[in-house]
């Protein structure tokens, strides 16, 4: 099949498009034929060779952890899925891989609705199934006040709007030319950084009751003191956390991701015109390089999505 890949870890031009053999789904798996995937900070690190995982690649790899398409190979134990569904989801976090090419194996998945677009279905498994797994650790209920740090970037998009469906009062940290976009969301915006518990008590805002840092950027004292206790915070990206008392949500390897229902909720509420996956750029997956560079320039707002040539759909 085509597929992105890299036989070497290194900058983005170690990507290269070329032929790969075809996986094949598992018992509680579907293939899908792919139309679009996305490209998110773990492929950038992992093709880097600066993730921790990077050992446990095979190379060559196809990088990609996202992606949505039409399922054309059902798991023998899957119900209630058939050849030519459309779907978008992600493939198994211990494969690390796999979602940037002509045919992908999902882990989970649920239908792309008609409002969603290819490029936002292809890009938003993982955000949305680590923003719920937050936001469900952190039980952010209706009039819950919530600081998200990182609101603008892939998972924090996601998780304002999932948080504000939730009956949730969001406020976003961004940089300052974030600021608009932030707002869009639907989240009070203020500058990321230094001094954030300043300017957060400088809000119009009685209290914050929890914290969800999606950065990952060291700000947890910080989130601590506006919280006032670090069992109101949870990160999804800083390792020091525990050391502070603040609990780390990551994806289970080969586990069953416990946020797999917020699919089918984001997928809902995309119907309902209440949510969507914002994405700055979309790249053919030739040019899959040039995304990968894209990835980790700023402003991050949203994510980025690759879609596959036309006659490999
Ligand atoms: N634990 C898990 O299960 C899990 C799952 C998915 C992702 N992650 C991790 O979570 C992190 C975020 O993922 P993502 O997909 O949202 O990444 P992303 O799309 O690159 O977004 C990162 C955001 O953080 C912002 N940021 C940069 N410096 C900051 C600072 N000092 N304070 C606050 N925000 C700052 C960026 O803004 P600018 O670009 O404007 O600077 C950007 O909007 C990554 O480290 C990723 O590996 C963890």
């Amino acid at each position: 099949m085509f597929a992105v890949q890299f036989d070497r870890f290194g900058p983005p031009e170690v990507l290269t498009v070329g032929r790969f053999p075809e996986p094949h789904a598992g018992p509680d798996e579907v293939r899908i034929r792919v139309r679009t995937a996305g490209v998110s900070p773990v492929d950038v690190a992992l093709r880097a060779g600066l993730s921790p995982s990077s050992k446990k690649v095979p190379l060559p790899h196809v990088p990609g952890v996202d992606a949505a398409g039409v399922i054309d190979e059902v798991g023998a134990d899957v119900i209630g899925f058939a050849v030519g569904d459309e779907v978008f989801g992600a493939v198994d976090v211990s494969r690390l891989g796999g979602a940037s090419a002509e045919f992908a194996v999902l882990r989970f998945w649920t239908p792309k609705p008609p409002a969603m677009s290819w490029a936002e279905a292809g890009a938003a498994g993982t955000s949305i199934e680590t923003a719920t797994r937050a936001l469900d650790r952190l039980d952010v209920r209706a009039g819950t006040t919530l600081l998200i740090d990182g609101a603008a970037g892939g998972v924090g998009s996601v998780a304002v709007q999932l948080a504000i469906a939730r009956g949730a009062r969001v406020i976003g940290t961004g940089r300052p030319e974030s600021r608009t976009f932030i707002a869009r969301l639907g989240a009070t915006p203020v500058a990321y950084g230094q001094g954030l518990a300043g300017r957060v008590s400088a809000l119009d805002v009685e209290r914050v009751d929890l914290a969800l840092d999606v950065a990952g950027a060291g700000s947890l004292p910080e989130l601590i003191t506006i919280t006032g206790t670090a069992a109101s915070v949870l990160t999804i990206a800083d390792f020091t956390g525990p050391e502070l008392g603040v609990r780390i949500s990551v994806g289970e390897l080969g586990g069953e991701p416990d946020g797999r229902h917020g699919l089918t909720l984001a997928a809902a509420l995309s119907e309902e015109g209440r949510f969507r996956v914002p994405v700055r750029e979309v790249f053919p997956m030739a040019r899959a390089a040039d995304a990968h560079a894209a990835a980790v320039r700023g402003p991050r707002q949203g994510k980025i999505a690759l879609t596959a040539p036309g006659d490999h759909r």
